[in-house]
């Protein structure tokens, strides 16, 4: 690569990493302006209005007060990933500070703290027990069954789309050698935090004060959580366990990745893919002869909705015939697999994914497709 080029995609990842951090940075004055705008309309009623608002401005201040609780949270995650992704470089120097002053993070940054928070529910709180029994039992259930008690460390698991690294880090605690990845910096700085941060002291915060519709108890909106649930630090000794920041495509596409992990759980991954066909190629790349890949997941295509990006979106019935003619046949599958994501439970609207989950292996190279009525359609020749 040309000096230039290099000292090009340094300031870009540079620019991109301000833009992040500035959005943990303006997380409380963009939260509070919102409820400020809204006690300003209030103002500007006629008083016999205003007088029958009371109760409801009074429940905005105590919102404006949990926000301020959560920007202690947004802080030191960005505080933490600050000295530790940015080699010290954000905190403090003069340039530093002239560059967070030109690099403004935009709405959609400002949306995705608010959804840092929800994930940490589901991840990282008591609260987030049922979701976690729903969307990662499964897989935890079926890594229990294919791979006995014996030797874990050396079964090697990746866990593609880790999010704040949950499910990997419940893997390694269950003893394998585990990889989780990730390529969201919202998620990436948020995941070192809770993993390297928050080894006994628990935090407080407020995840459902943004949710301004189909609320129908005010003290939902209030409601204060801790998390983690559990310290990070109660991996067994001697168990590898680590977080490789990059996008799943190009990490695991490389020479030092083929043939190398036992087993890939993907959860609510696949459909995060523009091309879920090169997700396919590089899942069998990385795994080894013989491995296996666990799924479980809804199909809502990313991209699909978004106008400037491309993207295919095959339904269930083809995708499962690209799977199998990519090299894979199916061990388990399940369909109606009911999983909330990020559900507030007091919510008057609810969503509720019916997922497929199944359990696939790698097979060798010389199997062709013979035919199209069988579970899978492969056959050995
Ligand atoms: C819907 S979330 C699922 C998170 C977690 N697996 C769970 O079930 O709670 C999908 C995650 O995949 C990540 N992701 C999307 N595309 C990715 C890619 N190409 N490489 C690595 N991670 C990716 C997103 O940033 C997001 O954290």
């Amino acid at each position: 690569m040309e000096a230039t080029d290099f000292d090009e995609d340094r300031q870009k990842e540079k620019n991109n990493f301000t833009r992040i951090t500035n959005a943990f940075r303006f997380y409380g004055d963009h939260y509070i302006g919102k409820f400020n705008k809204t006690l300003r309309y209030v103002m500007s009623m006629p008083s016999d209005q205003r007088e029958k608002l009371t109760k409801y401005v009074t429940h905005l201040e105590a919102m404006k007060k949990c926000v301020q609780q959560n920007t202690i949270v947004m802080r030191l995650i960005m505080e933490n990933a600050c000295l530790t992704f940015d080699e010290g470089m954000d905190v403090g120097d003069n340039s530093s500070k002239h560059l967070r002053s030109q690099v403004r993070p935009n709405l959609n940054d400002m949306d995705k703290t608010a959804s840092v928070l929800r994930q940490i529910v589901r991840e990282w709180t008591k609260e987030g027990e049922t979701e976690r029994h729903q969307s990662y039992g499964p897989i935890l259930q079926a890594v229990d069954k294919y791979f006995g008690s014996e030797e874990r460390k050396k079964t090697k698991i990746l866990v593609p789309g880790a999010g704040l690294g949950r499910l990997a880090f419940e893997l390694a605690s269950r003893g394998f050698s585990t990889q989780g990845n990730e390529f969201s910096s919202f998620m990436i700085f948020s995941s070192y935090f809770i993993l390297n941060e928050c080894s006994s002291e628990q935090h407080d915060f407020y995840p459902f004060v943004h949710q301004i519709n189909n609320i129908l108890d005010s003290e939902v909106q209030l409601t204060k959580l801790s998390f983690p649930d559990v310290f990070p630090e109660s991996i067994p000794e001697g168990v590898e366990f680590s977080m490789i920041v990059g996008d799943f495509e190009e990490v695991y596409s490389t020479a030092e990745n083929k043939d190398h992990f036992d087993c890939v759980t993907t959860c609510f991954f696949m459909d995060t893919a523009h091309n879920i066909l090169q997700y396919l190629e590089t899942l069998r790349h990385t795994l080894k002869p013989g491995g296996l890949w666990i799924n479980l997941g809804p199909l809502l295509y990313h991209f699909s909705e978004i106008s400037n990006e491309e993207s295919i979106e095959p339904p269930y019935d083809l995708l499962k015939e690209m799977i199998i003619s990519s090299g894979f046949e199916f061990l388990e599958e399940k369909t109606d697999v009911r999983c909330c994501y990020t559900q507030n439970q007091s919510s008057m609207l609810h969503s509720i994914y019916k997922c497929v989950y199944f359990v696939c292996r790698k097979v060798s190279q010389d199997y062709l497709k013979i035919g199209d009525n069988s579970f899978n359609e492969l056959r050995k020749v």
